[in-house]
């Protein structure tokens, strides 16, 4: 939204006053929704947005007769609430003033909370994340989910493996045009919510929840390893909302009795050692010899993935993979589009593993990607966009 700043919002000094920022910040939402669905927007749908919570950053003075830019973003959506972040710029000079992040309660005419208005999404640009790389976060529930969604048309979930998170598909997610790209971090990785349970059913639930609030009914799902069990918990249980599927680097067999005491291992390995301890022992694993070799900077930033992330959430995704269903007799029953890819070099779950699930699904394709390991999407990301791209074509 292009304001204009007024001579009487300027203080003795000749600079905009403090209060008058907030004020243009204001102008600029109604503005936003007289343009759009119009003034009578709150009043026709019975609820009205109370402020709970503001704060400002004043970066920069602004004076009579400067023109403003006012960017709104909603980055969080809950049942009742939601955030907006507010950024005032001048681009005569290419500066930001100011930065505003406001909390909303939405309230009916007894003064109880009450449902957020679905346009709101539409109306402050929800359904794609402001700046690249930059999440959106959405209450599902039991926690709130940090998602970088970007484009539009029909949806397109990548679900991230452990532990890891959401930037694994950053290619992808930046390439794949014509698709409305959805990529969550999951519960307790990234830049979600630490929660108290972790299960393929809870973070199939948050999948499910996401498209929900994102209003989208059906989904071609992208499961890279763990994200790939998690995509066939929901074949299992949530069949309708999958119009096609993407299995990356992974399998579905359950763990082996051994494969447990492994993960019993690293639980106690995380809770007493940290991050660190489970990123030295995985990234040999998750990587192939090739980007080992040759990609410094792309193994220096999976590594950081791993640490950073909370060690609740690995121990959570240890004891979800420890206690998954083998999903072997679901591949027969999958009856969606579906592509199979896996690194040439992935030695946790290697190309002949990929081929037998392939074989084991009517009609799925396979393609290998050279020099990859098991995070193909991110090791040899312009090859795995293209492989998509040519599936997601195929879908018409
Ligand atoms: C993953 O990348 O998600 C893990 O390797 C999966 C697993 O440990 O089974």
């Amino acid at each position: 939204m292009t304001l204009t700043v007024y001579p009487y919002e300027c203080d003795a000094y000749g600079h905009l006053n403090e209060a008058a920022y907030l004020l243009l910040f204001e102008r600029a939402r109604w503005e936003t929704i007289a343009r759009g669905p119009g003034m009578h927007f709150f009043r026709k749908q019975g609820v009205w947005p109370a402020v709970r919570h503001a704060t400002i950053d004043y970066k920069l003075p602004a004076f009579p007769g400067d023109v403003v830019d006012i960017h709104t973003d909603l980055v969080k959506l809950g049942n009742t609430s939601m955030e907006l972040r507010q950024r005032m710029e001048r681009p005569s000079d290419n500066t930001v003033l100011a930065e505003a992040h406001l909390v909303f309660v939405m309230i009916d005419n007894t003064g109880n909370p009450t449902a957020v208005p679905d346009e709101i999404q539409s109306l402050f640009g929800s359904r794609v994340s402001t700046r690249s790389g930059e999440v959106v976060r959405y209450d599902v529930g039991e926690v709130t989910l940090g998602v970088d969604i970007r484009g539009d048309g029909p949806a397109l979930l990548f679900i991230h493996g452990f532990p890891l998170d959401r930037t694994i598909w950053k290619h992808q997610v930046s390439t794949l045009s014509g698709w409305r790209r959805i990529a969550p971090d999951l519960r307790g990785l990234g830049t979600s919510d630490v929660a108290k349970n972790y299960s393929m059913a809870a973070y199939a639930d948050d999948m499910v929840r996401l498209l929900d609030r994102l209003r989208v009914q059906k989904a071609v799902v992208a499961g890279l390893s763990m994200g790939g069990y998690i995509a066939f918990e929901m074949v299992r249980r949530y069949k309708d909302r999958i119009s096609g599927l993407i299995l990356c680097d992974t399998k579905a067999e359950a763990d082996s009795p051994e494969g447990k005491r492994g993960r019993e291992e690293m639980i106690k390995l995380v809770e007493s050692k940290g991050t660190a301890a489970i990123a030295d022992q995985m990234i040999s694993k998750v990587l192939g010899k090739t980007t080992l070799q040759i990609n410094a900077p792309l193994v220096q930033q999976v590594r950081e993935m791993m640490t950073k992330a909370s060690p609740e959430g690995i121990a959570g995704a240890l004891r979800a993979m420890r206690d998954r269903e083998d999903s072997t007799p679901l591949l027969k029953t999958i009856d969606v589009p579906t592509l199979v890819v896996v690194g040439s070099e992935d030695e946790l779950t290697p190309p002949p593993v990929a081929k037998a699930m392939a074989s084991a699904i009517p009609g799925a394709s396979m393609t290998t990607i050279p020099t990859a390991g098991h995070i193909s999407p991110l090791e040899s990301s312009t090859a795995v966009s293209r492989v998509f791209s040519e599936f997601l074509e195929s879908l018409g």
